[in-house]
């Protein structure tokens, strides 16, 4: 006999970049399963995401990806009572495949249907529940400060009841996306970001600071100088060392503090927006999210920075933070609570939509 589950049960997919994910969720956001299957081996070779392998990846890895996920959550198919794909942003192909597998699934089973967008599954990631917990999903505030830092977006919003205001945004290049071209540059595979936020650990920043942007009366984010400075500051250190290539030297300290001091800066960024926009206009819940929400300093400073201010944080959980689909399928959730009835099987995948 299968344990009845707390209505409705939640198929989540997410494809839009280089993760095939499938997640199911029970109506209480309660993660039964949540599978994420990496690309990394097929882009590797190439040192970034090729969009025409991700689609096909996508199409090969679907079968089992999903058949894992509803297995792991003691679900059927025909159990499933929601279904919810990201249309977007992100690469076409991509999320062409898994929207079109969601629709494609809804529509068999006669259930309604969310095309959710990739950033809301991203803000409201930190109430999720931690990972391989009973725990339901936390109660989500009135209103709150939603922090999204990841490959595309820096990006500060405020929520209230549902309805989401952009606060701030990046001028220019995302802050993940210069971790990984910082750590391109110094012979990394792919994805950079963590491996650079690893070697930044055994570096001084003091040594080779660099610059926080300032934004005068503004709030916007700004990441190319701080990439424009880092690849400069390695070039130079090139002049002196001879060529720097991590995929097979060993780092020299000079290159470890290097690293620190460009982590220093990217995540001091993040804390200096964060305590402009406090001072106009005091943040009460901080609701943390996206690949870069993984990043070491962020995750010891900001607790700081918050605790000092009397800030409620809410760092999303580690397993959330990277893409998956249990963020999109809980974001389908929180619009069947607010009567939402889903979205026409027209809907269209859209590299670029604003939330
Ligand atoms: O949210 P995400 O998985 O995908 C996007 O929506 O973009 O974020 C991926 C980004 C990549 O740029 C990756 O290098 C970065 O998050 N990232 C990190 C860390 N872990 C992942 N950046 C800095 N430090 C990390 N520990
Ligand atoms: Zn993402």
């Amino acid at each position: 006999m299968r344990e009845p589950r707390p209505a409705p049960i939640i198929l989540g997919i997410e494809t839009s970049c280089d993760d095939t994910a499938c997640a199911v969720l029970d109506g209480d956001g309660r993660v039964l399963a949540s599978v994420v299957s990496s690309q990394l081996a097929a882009h590797r070779p190439y040192g970034g995401v090729v969009p025409e392998i991700a689609s096909r990846e996508h199409l090969s890895n679907w079968p089992l990806v999903s058949a894992e996920a509803l297995e792991r959550a003691g679900v059927r198919m025909e159990d499933v009572e929601l279904v919810a794909a990201t249309r977007g942003p992100g690469l076409v192909g991509a999320l062409l495949v898994g929207l079109s597998v969601g629709k494609a699934v809804a529509f068999a089973l006669g259930r309604p249907f969310h095309a959710v967008h990739h950033l809301e599954g991203h803000l409201y990631s930190p109430f999720l529940p931690p990972p391989k917990t009973a725990e339901a999903a936390g109660a989500l505030p009135e209103s709150f400060t939603g922090l999204v830092v990841s490959g595309g977006h820096s990006s500060i919003f405020h929520v209230e009841h549902g309805v989401v205001s952009t606060v701030a945004e990046t001028r220019d290049d995302a802050i993940g996306e210069v971790f990984d071209k910082v750590g391109k540059r110094l012979g990394l595979p792919y994805p950079q970001g963590p491996k650079v936020d690893e070697l930044a650990e055994l570096g001084d920043p003091t040594v080779k600071k660099m610059t926080v942007p300032f934004p005068g009366d503004d709030l916007f984010f700004s990441y190319s100088g701080l990439k424009s400075q880092a690849l400069l500051e390695i070039e130079k250190l090139e002049r002196r060392l001879g060529p720097v290539d991590l995929s097979s030297q060993e780092p020299q300290q000079e290159v470890l503090d290097l690293i620190a001091g460009f982590r220093a800066a990217a995540v001091g960024q993040v804390i200096d927006r964060l305590e402009r926009l406090h001072r106009r206009s005091p943040i009460s819940v901080l609701a943390v999210s996206g690949g870069v929400a993984a990043n070491r300093l962020l995750r010891r400073e900001l607790p700081a920075w918050a605790a000092e201010r009397g800030v409620d944080l809410r760092l999303v959980p580690l397993a959330w933070s990277g893409d998956n689909a249990a963020m999109i399928a809980h974001a389908a959730l929180l619009r069947h609570r607010r009567g939402d009835a889903g979205d026409p099987f027209s809907a269209e995948a859209e590299s670029r939509i604003p939330l």
